[in-house]
């Protein structure tokens, strides 16, 4: 499986495809500075923990770039940089991304460019991503029969990534060893990202792929049709509580109920040590007009108000392995965790 062309530095831009306008128009987005970035994500156009990450890493670079060097280039450099900080709360890449971007730029050699720099590390973080990717699939791959048919929330695929992805990384490893029979993908509302963008991954690999209404999930787990969940996450709190697309909390207690192993892929990156618990974590709400309006009406009366959280947590008790790129958790917990970012065999 090659990467997905999901981002490019090119000519001091990030060239971004357009997620937004997936799967009709492939097109892209050049983003020459921080506030244009700052709005492809906030409106995901670029979407996915690892590939915000790695977007807000170059968005740092292009901070440097469009920034005077002037006596007042530290101060105005961080004002953008918290400006990316301040798009999308819970995916905690974002966070790792551009705290490692001021490192970088607080450990810069003397007269060595900021912008050139900021830039390396962001590649760095690609390619990072990427055998990261590789790893997961590899892991995930290995706890997989033979035959199986597996499904999937929201997409955690090459598009949520530098390219390749998390859980859909598991799903092409599994596909090129011949083992797997079919994906079900939930459509994921109320962006769509099952129906839109994973349905339109999946097909372009030339892997089967029936795409289901959410609430159709539990009904298909209690059919027995599908052998194992497998999800990304955007966070995975310190006890192995995970948060990830709004949908993914009630998938986890359905299969449990049927007795379907529920995976969740996610690179170390993607685990954050501070947040003891799901509780803890930062969960966004989105605005109105992403549950108001459909096809180009408006489907809610006025007077009607909403509660649109984007994500949900799955209380590591519901989960059965957390794969990262170091191996497999199994039955996570804090111990297992703790263990496992710090890289120690006995997981
Ligand atoms: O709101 P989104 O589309 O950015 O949410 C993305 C998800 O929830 C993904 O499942 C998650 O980031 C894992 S991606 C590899």
């Amino acid at each position: 499986m090659q990467p997905l062309p999901t981002m490019r530095w090119t000519d001091g831009s990030l060239r971004l495809l357009d997620q937004r306008r997936l799967p009709r128009n492939e097109v892209y987005i050049d983003c020459r500075d921080v506030d244009t970035l700052a709005e492809a994500i906030r409106t995901l156009a670029v979407r996915g923990a690892p590939a915000i990450g790695i977007a807000a890493a170059y968005g740092c670079a292009l901070a440097a770039l469009t920034t005077p060097s002037n006596p007042g280039f530290r101060k105005e450099f961080l004002r953008k940089l918290s400006v990316l900080e301040g798009t999308r709360p819970t995916a905690v890449n974002l966070f790792h991304c551009i705290d490692r971007q001021k490192v970088v730029y607080d450990n810069l050699g003397s007269g060595e460019d900021p912008a050139e720099a900021l830039l390396r590390s962001a590649h760095l973080m690609r390619e990072e991503d990427l055998d990261a990717s590789r790893a997961m699939g590899r892991f995930g791959a290995e706890l997989l029969k033979p035959g199986c048919s597996v499904l999937t929330h929201c997409n955690a695929g090459g598009l949520a990534t530098a390219g390749l992805g998390t859980a859909l990384a598991v799903i092409y490893e599994a596909w090129d060893r011949g083992m797997l029979k079919k994906v079900y993908a939930d459509e994921t509302r109320p962006l769509l990202q099952g129906s839109r963008l994973t349905s339109w991954e999946l097909t372009r690999a030339g892997i089967p792929v029936d795409v289901l209404p959410d609430s159709a999930a539990a009904s298909l787990l209690r059919s027995g049709r599908v052998d194992a969940v497998i999800v990304g996450s955007d966070r995975v709190a310190a006890n192995g509580d995970a948060a990830n697309k709004i949908g993914t909390y009630p998938i986890a207690l359905a299969a449990a109920a049927h007795g379907v192993p529920f995976y969740v892929v996610a690179p170390l990156s993607t685990f954050d040590p501070g947040t003891a618990r799901g509780e803890d974590i930062a969960i966004e709400q989105r605005g109105r007009g992403e549950l108001a309006v459909s096809g180009g009406s408006v489907l809610l009366p006025e007077e009607a108000g909403i509660w649109n959280p984007a994500f949900d947590v799955t209380p590591a008790s519901l989960i059965t392995a957390l794969i990262c790129e170091k191996g497999v958790i199994s039955s996570p917990d804090g111990r297992s965790v703790e263990t496992m970012i710090r890289g120690k065999s006995d997981a």
